[in-house]
């Protein structure tokens, strides 16, 4: 459909040229405008002429008709000026052996852009911070930065997946400090995460009871006010050990990351995402200084209150942190200094950093002081913020430990699709198999169906629905198709035979997809394609409801519609690939 309207804003501008005069309506501007009528019966794309009427001082019933008179466009079946509009419709039966001819022809390739040959694209994702839980709050950059580096690659960019893990930092001195009082060895490989982040949690009370009391022996005399925590004191110690190299406390770090790692990759496994490096906050230790120091010599330092900051006044944002008083540095530092090494490394086009919105003034700030540092790739750097998600209408509380768990919530949804396998499927494996597929794709389909800025709540019983815009829903339909022509694919293949407005719509919506997968990538909006699934599985439900297909008692109308299941399956699959969802071929 892409082409197609390219080229009928081309006519339309050639027109327009000799009409109204030359270059006042350029094929991009008409490009723009030309959208797809609601209902089909009006046509399948149209003009509609009321915002030109003011650039060409005609009334918008004129212009439609002018138009109407003047244009000759062999790919549509008719031109009409209908109100206001043009009106363009389309040989249902033409159009869709073009579409299909297309799908054929590219193949897997159907539908990329291409935009992204020699390009690299850096992305940041997931990057969850060791030793404190892995939580719902994570799916957002998990998923979306996931499909977004699937995007990319189907649009021919290279892309390097970065899971730039939250391992360094105070909470690994509390870790330490909690470890040693109250950890066992044997618990902690037992347990991993889970069992890190009660040491943590118990850690952060104890502190917190330690402060409250010594805020009750202060009371109103001369340290009214003032909190302290011997384990808190010990805490930060502990952490300046493992900075400075202490060996003991290196091995402990290490094997806290490890153990985190190991459990975080059990829920990528499950999502099939696999990062290409996982060089996390600890890698970039001894190249903040670098960047600390020419920050410096550029003039950009001030110190405030002991601590050295870059003043963002003139750019309306408050100061970005850089030191602490003590010298010691904080989250954009290490940023900054990524941002650099990742550039050095991967001479990257784009860096894509996918985070809860609350971060979105954190990287404002520091891809400002990249530019004001003269960085000129500053404007390369890319965030895509998304927002909050609770569970039944309850939001998280971190710290607390009272968080629900990202592989908690895969493993609710895995058990359910399993049970109600069980009821219909013997197999105890199969039904494993399935209920992976179809739980998992039930929650990223729900999460990923919204408009990324939104705030999402979960409801397990919708997401794992078979009716509705659900993964299901989505998955069940690509395994109909897939059954359909399990028997009968090597007769799919487009023949002459008049189709009917079903099929048409059918190819239509097909013809849909490059379009779709553009504005997915410059919006970073997977939710584009989750839409469009719906969109899709829609057109085919239909047309497989009232159409006969392999069983269609004329071969010639039999082979087409073979021909049209065959591509809505197979842009179905990818559609469904690209957003992290498989496509099984059985349910
Ligand atoms: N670890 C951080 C968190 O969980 C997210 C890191 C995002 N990436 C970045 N380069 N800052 O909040």
């Amino acid at each position: 459909m892409l082409e197609l309207k390219k080229k009928t804003a081309e006519i339309l501008s050639e027109i327009a040229d000799a009409e109204y005069g030359k270059g006042l309506l350029t094929k991009e501007e008409l490009l723009g405008m030309l959208e797809y009528p609601p209902d089909s019966n009006m046509g399948d794309l149209a003009l509609p002429c009321f915002r030109l009427s003011k650039k060409l001082r005609r009334s918008p019933v004129e212009i439609a008709s002018s138009l109407e008179k003047k244009i000759n466009c062999a790919q549509f079946k008719s031109v009409k000026a209908e109100g206001g509009y043009l009106n363009f419709k389309l040989d249902g039966t033409e159009f869709a052996k073009r579409v299909i001819a297309d799908v054929n022809r590219l193949g897997d390739k159907y539908g990329s852009p291409m935009c992204g040959e020699g390009k690299t694209v850096v992305i940041d994702y997931s990057s969850p911070n060791v030793a404190k839980p892995f939580h719902i709050g994570h799916l957002g950059t998990t998923v979306i930065g996931h499909s977004l580096k699937l995007i990319h690659e189907f649009a021919g960019y290279k892309c390097i997946g970065i899971n730039y893990l939250g391992d360094w930092g105070t909470q690994f001195g509390k870790l330490i400090v909690a470890y040693k009082l109250w950890g066992d060895k044997e618990k902690v490989e037992a347990g991993g995460v889970d069992e890190l982040v009660r040491l943590y949690v118990k850690i952060n009370n104890a502190i917190k009871d330690e402060e409250d009391e010594s805020l009750k022996q202060n009371g109103d005399g001369e340290h009214a006010g003032k909190k302290h925590s011997e384990l808190a004191d010990k805490s930060r110690m502990e952490f300046n050990k493992l900075e400075t190299g202490d060996e003991e406390n290196l091995k402990l770090w290490r094997w806290f990351v490890d153990v985190s790692l190991k459990e975080y990759q059990k829920t990528y496994k499950l999502l099939g995402i696999e990062f290409d490096s996982y060089k996390g906050e600890s890698f970039y230790t001894d190249k903040m200084p670098a960047q600390v120091q020419l920050l410096r010599d550029k003039g950009l330092l001030e110190i405030d209150d002991g601590a050295s900051i870059v003043n963002l006044e003139k750019y309306n944002m408050p100061v970005c942190l850089i030191l602490k008083s003590d010298g010691s540095t904080l989250y954009p530092t290490r940023d900054i200094a990524a941002a650099v090494y990742r550039q050095n490394e991967y001479k990257f086009d784009k860096a894509i950093y996918v985070t809860s919105a609350a971060q979105s003034l954190h990287f404002a700030q520091w891809f400002k002081v990249v530019e004001l540092m003269g960085y000129d790739w500053y404007d390369r750097l890319v965030h895509v913020p998304y927002g909050t998600v609770s569970i039944n209408g309850s939001k998280l509380a971190t710290r607390t430990g009272n968080v629900i768990l990202l592989k908690d919530l895969f493993n609710e949804a895995i058990s359910r699709v399993y049970d109600i396998a069980k009821e219909k499927n013997k197999d105890e494996e199969e039904c494993r198999k399935i209920a992976e597929k179809v739980g998992v794709g039930a929650v990223i389909f729900y999460y990923l169906y919204n408009n990324r800025m939104r705030d999402i709540n979960f409801v397990m019983e919708e997401a794992l629905s078979f009716d509705g815009n659900t993964g299901p829903y989505a998955q069940y339909t690509y395994a109909r198709a897939s059954s359909i022509l399990e028997k009968a694919e090597d007769s799919a293949q487009m023949t002459d035979a008049q189709l009917g407005d079903l099929e048409s719509e059918l190819a239509k919506v097909i013809s849909l997809f490059p379009e779709k997968v553009i504005s997915a990538l410059s919006d970073y909006e997977p939710s584009v394609i989750t839409r469009y699934i719906i969109e899709l599985c829609t057109a085919f439900n239909r047309f497989y409801h009232e159409c006969k297909i392999a069983n269609c008692e004329d071969e010639k109308l039999r082979r087409s519609r073979l021909a049209l299941t065959a591509a809505a399956k197979q842009v179905l699959g990818k559609a469904l690939n690209l957003i992290c969802m498989q496509s099984p071929d059985k349910i």
